[in-house]
């Protein structure tokens, strides 16, 4: 049997610090409305000339270093990402060149808040079957490209950096199952309405860029039902107990959805990584980003057993159990 393991994890994040104080002097919030409806004290915001490829770039580099491979040897890049550089060519193509990687398989997800799971899932399946060896996996966003910082409903909660690992077929366990769904039935929830078949109208108020637009008591209410099925539904698929698992590395949109996620697994928050204090929402890159800062500061330990998960825009949601 072939599982795939995380032989290397890397991250990185912008310079730029923007704490919940700052946003209080250009609108109408206050640090305590933030902190206690979101868990957010400060975020990051990459300069302007900064791209999404830009911080994946960074990301994958120190996960390939990481794990100690060579880039020629990597056979697959999957990318998730809801902020790409491009319509096309893909943020995952972009990056292949800058990267030196071989010319392998090289694609964009575009599953929102999911997208590293989604990504995560497919790199999985490929190692399985016998086409890939190595696998690097990203989630990289620059959602202030899309955030409009005149809405406080949603510039305090966004933040940009990237997360990423390498995957190798391994003959021990390694990612034990990941689970991804999608309903499209709450589309209009949590998006950018603008694009390709609807047109660019209504984006003079964000400066000529798309906007994300989200009900977000709404979302929050799904988010918790939604992710409290796909928790019990990953620990059933491998036959585990709640008191089997390790780490929870959740998406970072909220700590009380995170909170709600801990509780649901009778989970002290000891062992529960949190970064949303710190990063905001990143979207596809805060769950490998949560997971690097984890394993670089020594908490996750070779053996521990992980639950991922994430619910975004889509809606999208997915899982992975890992054996790290
Ligand atoms: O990552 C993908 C998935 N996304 C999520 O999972 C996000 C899920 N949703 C959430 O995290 C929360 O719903 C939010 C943090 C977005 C909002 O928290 P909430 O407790 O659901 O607040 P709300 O939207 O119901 O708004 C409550 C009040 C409103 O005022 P009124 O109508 O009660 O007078 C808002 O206008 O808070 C007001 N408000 C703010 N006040 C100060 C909204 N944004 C702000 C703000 N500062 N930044």
């Amino acid at each position: 049997m072939i599982y795939s393991r995380i032989a290397g994890t890397g991250s990185h994040l912008p310079d730029r610090i923007v704490s919940n104080h700052d946003l209080e002097k250009v609108m109408d919030t206050s640090d305590q409305w933030i902190r206690e409806r979101t868990g957010i004290c400060e975020r990051r915001w990459a300069a302007e000339n900064v791209t999404t490829s830009d911080l994946a770039e960074k990301a994958c580099l120190n996960a390939i270093e990481a794990a100690d491979v060579d880039p020629a040897e990597i056979d697959l890049f999957m990318m998730g990402t809801t902020t790409p550089d491009l319509i096309f060519p893909s943020t995952a193509c972009l990056l292949q060149k800058r990267l030196g990687l071989p010319d392998c398989g090289a694609m964009d997800v575009n599953a929102a808040c999911s997208g590293f799971l989604y990504a995560l899932s497919v790199a999985d399946k490929f190692i399985r079957c016998g086409d890939a060896k190595k696998v690097l996996v990203c989630g990289a966003e620059t959602l202030t490209n899309i955030t409009n910082l005149q809405k406080r409903d949603t510039a305090v909660l966004f933040g940009d950096g990237a997360g990423a690992v390498v995957l190798e077929a391994s003959e021990e366990p390694g990612i034990l199952s990941t689970h991804i769904h999608a309903n499209g039935n709450h589309a209009d929830l949590l998006a950018t309405k603008v694009g390709i078949a609807r047109g660019w109208e209504g984006m003079e108020e964000n400066g000529g860029k798309p906007e994300i637009v989200m009900k977000g008591n709404e979302v929050f209410k799904v988010a918790v039902r939604t992710l409290g099925r796909i928790v019990e539904e990953t620990l059933t698929a491998n036959g585990l107990e709640k008191a089997d698992l390790d780490w929870l590395i959740p998406h970072q949109a909220n700590l009380r959805i995170i909170a709600a996620m801990a509780r649901t697994l009778d989970m002290n928050m000891d062992h529960v990584v949190v970064t949303v204090d710190r990063h905001g929402n990143t979207s596809a890159a805060s769950v490998p980003l949560a997971l690097d800062e984890a394993v670089r500061d020594g908490r996750i330990q070779r053996g521990d057993m992980l639950l991922l998960e994430a619910f975004g825009g889509g809606f999208t949601w997915g899982s992975a159990l890992i054996r790290y």
